[in-house]
């Protein structure tokens, strides 16, 4: 993706390294237990898979899809269930894994959704934290970064559906 207008944000080589090190904090903190982790659709596939393949406890796997942004970079600010969970979650431990919070919206609606389905526990992951544009507090229990208030693709992230190959975090300039 040689496109002078994507900025490198984040290397391949920093998310590798902090990818692992949650990996190892998340098989620690759940030793001993099966969690499931819930991937939100579609941004945050590629993290997931990569956050798996570093999780040494028996995790389990499933997805949400919900729709917020359209192909716009605004969020609309609603929050609509697109596709639900195959996994019944009552009394399991579930880690919803997220690529990105911004306004924190999304993973509101999301919480206080699966909630109702009484997990045992509900702990979030995400991979960025927009935190300056936080309008709604949800407790993020692993970050991998914080990241100004910019817009940015790749890594499973998407403008208008695209960019999503990008392999590393980038921002776009916009001159
Ligand atoms: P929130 O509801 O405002 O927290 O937005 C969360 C969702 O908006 C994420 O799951 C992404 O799909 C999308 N989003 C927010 N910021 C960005 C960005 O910089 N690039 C791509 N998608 C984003």
């Amino acid at each position: 993706m040689a496109d002078k207008n994507f900025r490198v944000l984040i290397s391949q080589r920093r998310l590798e390294a902090r990818i692992g090190q949650l990996g190892r904090e998340i098989s620690r903190d759940y030793r001993g237990r099966k969690p499931v982790l819930v991937g939100v659709l579609r941004g945050a596939f590629v993290f997931l898979a990569d956050l798996l393949r570093n999780i040494t406890v028996p995790a389990e796997v499933d997805f949400i899809s919900v729709g917020s942004y359209g192909d716009a970079k605004v969020s609309s600010g609603v929050v609509r269930l697109l596709q639900d969970l195959n996994t019944n979650i009552r009394g399991r431990h579930v880690i919803l894994v997220e690529d990105i919070v911004d306004t924190g919206v999304t993973l509101s609606y999301l919480t206080h959704n699966l909630r109702t389905r009484r997990p045992r526990s509900l702990e979030i992951c995400t991979l960025l934290d927009k935190h300056e544009k936080r309008k709604v507090h949800v407790p993020l229990k692993y970050v991998g970064f914080r990241i100004p208030d910019k817009f940015v693709v790749g890594y499973g992230l998407d403008y208008a559906q695209q960019h999503r190959n990008i392999p590393y975090i980038s921002w776009v300039r916009e001159d």
